[in-house]
C-alpha cells in the first residue's frame, strides 16, 4: 500500500474515533450513532490491516506519531491528543481481530468513563500504554540493556532479517526510535542510564542502538526536535547498515585485516547509503549519514569525496556517537574505557576527526550529567591503546571501532 493512502486511510480511521468519542459524549456509549461510526472506524482498520500487522499511534507532546513520524495536525488529531492526555494515555495500538464491542470500550477508556488499565482485561486487540508508567509492556527505552531478554531477540532479528534482498521492516526501527525519544523527555538524567560498560560479545546492532541513542541525547541537547531528531536517532541506528555486506567473517576477525580485507570493510558506507536509497520511507538524513559517518571533519577518511564536500551535520553527529560508543565498548584488544578517558581522546580528536562544535556540545552534555571531562593522558599505555583503536589515519576506519 502507498504510504499516502495508509496516511489516508489512518485520517479515516481516526476521524471516525473522535466523532464516535463525541457522539457518546453526547449520547452513549451504545448509541446507534456512535455504532455507526465505530462500524467505519473498524472498516478502515480491516483495510489497513491487510497490509500492515498493527496501527500504534503514540501521543508525544503536541503531536500524534505514526511509525514514529509525526502526523499531519488536524482538528481531528488535536481532539484526539486532548482525549489522550486527559486519561493519560501514550499509545494506543490495535491489531488483527479488532471488534466493535473492543471499540465501545475503547470509547468508555477515551471519555473517562473506565479506567484505562481495565482494557488489558477486556480486549486482546486494542492495547493501551500509559504516559506515566516506565514499568508499562511497552515502556520507554533508555539503553540497550534495559531491554528484556525477549525484546534484545526481537531487535536482534531485525536487524538478521536485513539482507540485500529484504526491505527494511523501517515501522519497528521508527517505533524504537520514538520510544528513545520519550525516556529521555521522562528522564532527568538520561545520560546517566546510557551506554553502560558491556562485556566483550558486542553485536553490531546493540552498536547500532547505542549510536541511536546518543544520536538523540546529542540533538536534544542541541534544541532540535520534531521529525529532525527522529531522522536523526534513526540515521544512528543505521549508520552501519552496510555491513550486511561485508563477510560475517572479516567482521569479526580478531588479528590484524589485510589489504583486501579492509577494503571490503571500507566499502560500508556506500553500499550502506545505497541500500537504504531504495527502502521505502528512510529519511534522506539516513542515507547521508550511512554514507558519511567514516568521513572526518577535514573530509579525510573515506570514502573519499572532491574538495568543498560539506558534510551533512547528522552524518557529523553520528561520528561522534559511533567514535564514543567505539571507546566506550572496546572489545577484543583492551577494557572499554571509562567517560573520563574516552572524553579525552574525543577532546583531542575535535577539530580534526570530529566537528569541535558538535565534539562540546557532546562532551559538555556529560560533564553537566556529573561526568568529569580530562585530557587523554599520553601513558604508554593509554597510547598504545589509542593507537590500536586509532589503528591508522583515522579513528574510525579500523572496523571495530565503527
Ligand atoms: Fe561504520
Ligand atoms: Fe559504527
Amino acid at each position: 500500500m502507498a504510504e499516502t493512502s495508509r496516511l489516508h486511510l489512518i485520517q479515516e480511521l481516526l476521524r471516525n474515533l473522535t466523532g464516535a468519542l463525541s457522539s457518546a459524549a453526547l449520547y452513549a456509549p451504545e448509541h446507534p450513532k456512535v455504532t455507526e461510526h465505530l462500524a467505519k472506524l473498524a472498516d478502515c482498520f480491516r483495510q489497513y490491516s491487510r497490509h500492515e500487522q498493527e496501527l500504534l499511534i503514540a501521543c508525544v507532546d503536541d503531536e500524534l506519531l505514526y511509525q514514529g513520524k509525526p502526523l499531519l495536525k488536524t482538528p481531528i488529531t488535536a481532539r484526539l491528543l486532548h482525549y489522550c492526555s486527559q486519561q493519560g494515555i501514550g499509545f494506543i495500538r490495535l491489531s488483527k481481530g479488532l471488534s466493535l464491542i473492543e471499540l465501545q470500550q475503547l470509547t468508555k477508556v477515551l471519555l473517562g468513563k473506565q479506567p484505562f488499565e481495565s482494557m488489558a482485561a477486556l480486549t486482546t486487540s486494542i492495547q493501551l500504554g500509559s504516559v506515566d508508567a516506565p514499568q508499562n509492556e511497552t515502556r520507554p527505552i533508555a539503553s540497550y540493556d534495559e531491554l528484556t531478554d525477549e525484546e534484545k531477540r526481537g531487535v536482534q532479528q531485525q536487524f538478521d532479517n536485513i539482507s540485500e534482498k529484504a526491505a527494511l521492516d523501517i515501522e519497528h526501527i521508527t517505533s524504537m526510535v520514538a520510544g528513545f525519544i520519550t525516556a529521555f523527555r521522562r528522564q532527568a538524567n538520561p545520560f546517566l542510564a546510557l551506554v553502560p560498560i558491556r562485556r566483550q560479545d558486542e553485536y553490531t546492532f546493540t552498536h547500532s542502538v547505542d549510536v541511536g541513542i546518543l544520536n538523540i541525547a546529542q540533538g536534544m541537547a542541541l534544541g532540535i526536535e520534531g521529525q529532525m531528531l527522529h531522522d536523526i536517532g534513526l540515521a544512528g541506528m543505521l549508520h552501519d547498515v552496510g555491513k550486511i555486506f561485508v563477510d560475517k567473517e572479516i567482521l569479526n576477525k580478531p588479528g590484524k585485516l589485510s589489504g583486501d580485507e579492509f577494503a571490503q570493510i571500507k566499502q560500508h558506507p556506500s553500499r550502506g547509503a545505497q541500500y537504504l536509497m531504495n527502502q521505502e520511507g528512510i529519511p534522506r538524513l539516513a542515507v547521508f549519514s550511512a554514507y558519511e559517518h567514516h568521513m572526518r571533519y577535514d573530509l579525510k577518511g573515506y570514502p573519499q569525496v572532491p574538495e568543498g564536500w560539506v558534510q551533512n551535520i547528522s552524518s557529523q553527529m553520528t561520528a561522534i556517537s559511533d567514535t564514543f560508543d567505539a571507546l566506550r565498548t572496546r572489545r577484543a584488544y583492551k577494557s572499554p574505557w571509562d567517560f573520563s578517558k574516552a572524553s579525552g581522546l574525543m577532546l583531542n580528536l575535535a577539530g580534526s576527526q570530529l566537528n569541535p562544535d558538535l565534539t562540546l556540545n557532546f562532551l559538555k552534555t556529560l560533564a553537566v550529567m556529573g561526568e568529569d571531562m580530562e585530557s587523554f593522558d599520553d601513558s604508554p599505555e593509554d597510547t598504545q591503546a589509542r593507537d590500536e583503536i586509532l589503528g591508522c589515519s583515522c579513528s574510525l576506519e579500523n572496523p571495530r571501532c565503527g
